[in-house]
This record gives structure tokens, C-alpha cells and sequence, in this order.
């Protein structure tokens, strides 16, 4: 299968990112290299992007796409929060923009053996990096109800968390839950009838909450934000696309702490702290995706784009 990606906020981040042809870029999320590509075209001999995935997949596929750019191009197999050493490695200290382009790919979703759809029958697995050895299969079988409860109410928002976790360890104390097919089934089970119809397909809220939890994906992206603004040189931009809310509230809050990083209280006169502000947030409100973009690619929906410039 190819990769078939359509990349999400393209225009918008591009334009975000204020290319300098001579500059370093760095894609942490490079997936199918649908935004690397469009950051490549715009360098000169001089510049250079690094993308990084953690997926071996996506950086076969995107080391296709991005052949003819030769030399401009490093591709890396790394989660993005080891940027900074990795970086470290290849001799860079500081870039001109990062962009992260978060969640799974297209790709991710429609190889059926990655387990990641609710679409196909496979065995439960959602590991964005396969080297990793706990699976969705090791989430559902072995947290218990109270654990699961709260990874699908908090990363699914669904409300009938409850329920969904109570259905899952009453089937799996009759048998191993082992497939995406069986997990959807007692999802469907858990689930009033009349509500089924109502948003969507009655799994997907429980599979992403599985996804985001397996691949600690709120973890990683709170815990790699000030690293990545502190890699930016000067005028430097990090352009971060979020497809979750709690995603863009983490975002959100970075990036505001880095712009006003000052801790003393309202009423003092002077700031005292000594917290210097590292640049300033470009987007007082998201980026969304156009009327058309939502049409044709449905995945842009929740997308939010935002901004940071380095001081
Ligand atoms: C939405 S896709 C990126 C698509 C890409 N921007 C394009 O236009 O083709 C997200 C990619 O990020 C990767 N990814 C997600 N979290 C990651 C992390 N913490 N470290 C490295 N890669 C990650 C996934 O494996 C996936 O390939």
C-alpha cells in the first residue's frame, strides 16, 4: 500500500513557519513527509531538514518522497522528544523552525495490522513505535476497570467510559480480548442504541483513548515543548498542529509560561523572579483548518494549528 497521506494545515503552517531558504527545519512528526516535502522545496543549497518519526514505516515511505532533495534531507527514527540530542548528534544546536504534526497518520490507520482501526479486524496492537514491546492488547487485558475508566473518559471524552470498562473486564474474564474486531463488539455492547447512531462510529472515542495512552502521547508532547523552543535561534518558529483538546491545552499553556514565564505575584511592583520571557506566541487564537480542507479530508476536523517565535 502507499502512503496516502493528506497533510493537514499545509498552506498554513508552511506560511507559519517564515522559511529562511538558508535554515535548519526540523519535522518531528514526519510521517509521509507531506510537510517536510513543501519545507524542502523552499531551501537553498544551504539549508537543511531533519525529519524525525518514530515509526519505521513512515520513514521508509518519506525517505521515498524526499529522495531528490539529496543532501538537504536527514531522516531520523527517533521519538520527537529526544530531538535535542539527536540534533546533539548530527552536530546542531540550534534550528529555524520545528514543526510537529501530531496523532497517526493516514497510514498508521489504514495498514490493518497495526491495529490501530476499528474499521478492520487485527490483532490489538496501536504501537506507533514497534520496538516498543507493550501493545493495546497489554492496556485492555491488563489495567484494571478503574484505569480504563479513566483513559477513555479523559483521551476519549466518552461518556460511557463507565460502562465501555465494565464491559471490557467482564469479557476478558471470560477470554483474553486479542482483536480490534472483539474489542468493537463489546464496545457496541456498552453503548446504548440510540446514541450509536448519533456521533460517529461507536469505537473510535475508546481507540484513540487506547492510542494516546499506549504511545504516552501527552506525556511525551508536554515533556518536550520547552526543549524545543529552547533549540530555536532567534525569529526561530515552532509550529505545533494538535488534533485532541487536551493536545492544544498543552500546547496552549507552553507556549503561553514560555512567552510570560513570570512567577511573582500581580501586586508587585517590579518582577523579581528573574524568569525572562522566551518569545512570543504568534496565534492568540488557533489556526483552523478552511471550510474546504474539512470537506475534503475529514481528519482536518479537529485540527487546531499554533504558533511560538523564539526572542
Ligand atoms: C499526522 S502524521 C504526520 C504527517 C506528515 N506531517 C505529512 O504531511 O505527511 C504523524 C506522524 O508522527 C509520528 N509520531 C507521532 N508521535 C511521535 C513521536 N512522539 N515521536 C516521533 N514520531 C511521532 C507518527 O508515527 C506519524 O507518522
Amino acid at each position: 500500500m502507499g502512503f496516502e497521506h493528506k497533510s493537514v494545515l499545509l498552506e498554513e503552517t508552511i506560511n507559519g513557519l517564515n522559511i529562511r531558504p538558508d535554515g535548519t527545519y526540523v519535522d518531528g512528526t514526519l510521517g509521509g513527509g507531506g510537510h517536510a516535502y513543501e519545507i524542502a522545496r523552499r531551501l537553498s543549497d544551504k539549508g537543511s531538514i531533519i525529519g524525525i518519526d518514530q515509526d519505521a514505516a513512515a520513514i521508509e515511505a518519506a525517505g521515498i518522497r524526499l529522495k531528490d532533495f539529496g543532501e538537504k534531507v536527514t531522516i531520523v527514527r527517533s521519538n520527537y522528544c529526544e530531538m535535542k540530542s539527536r540534533l546533539h548528534e548530527l552536530g546542531i544546536d540550534k534550528v529555524d523552525g520545528i514543526i510537529l504534526d501530531l496523532g497517526v497518520s493516514s497510514y498508521q490507520l489504514d495498514t490493518a495490522e497495526r491495529g490501530f482501526s476499528y474499521r478492520e479486524d487485527a490483532p490489538l496492537d496501536m504501537r506507533m513505535d514497534t520496538r516498543q514491546t507493550m501493545t493495546a492488547r497489554d492496556i485492555v487485558n491488563d489495567y484494571s476497570e478503574m484505569e480504563l475508566y479513566r483513559v477513555i473518559r479523559d483521551y476519549g471524552e466518552d461518556k460511557f467510559a463507565k460502562n465501555i470498562a465494565k464491559h471490557i473486564v467482564a469479557a476478558r474474564g471470560r477470554a483474553a480480548i486479542e482483536t480490534t474486531g472483539q474489542l468493537t463488539q463489546i464496545i457496541r455492547e456498552s453503548i446504548p442504541m440510540k446514541y450509536q447512531k448519533m456521533s460517529g462510529h461507536p469505537a473510535k472515542r475508546t481507540f484513540q483513548a487506547i492510542r494516546i495512552e499506549l504511545n504516552r502521547e501527552l506525556d511525551v508532547l508536554r515533556d518536550s515543548l520547552d526543549d524545543m523552543i529552547d533549540l530555536l535561534k532567534p525569529g526561530g518558529r515552532l509550529c505545533i498542529i494538535t488534533f485532541h483538546s487536551l493536545e492544544d491545552r498543552i500546547v496552549k499553556s507552553a507556549f503561553r509560561k514560555n512567552e510570560n514565564p513570570c512567577t511573582c505575584p500581580p501586586d508587585f511592583p517590579v518582577c523579581v523572579c528573574g524568569n525572562v520571557s522566551k518569545g512570543k506566541v504568534i496565534t492568540k487564537k488557533p489556526i483552523l483548518p478552511s471550510k474546504e480542507e474539512q470537506e475534503y479530508n475529514s481528519r482536518s476536523k479537529s485540527a487546531k494549528l499554533r504558533i511560538f517565535e523564539r526572542a
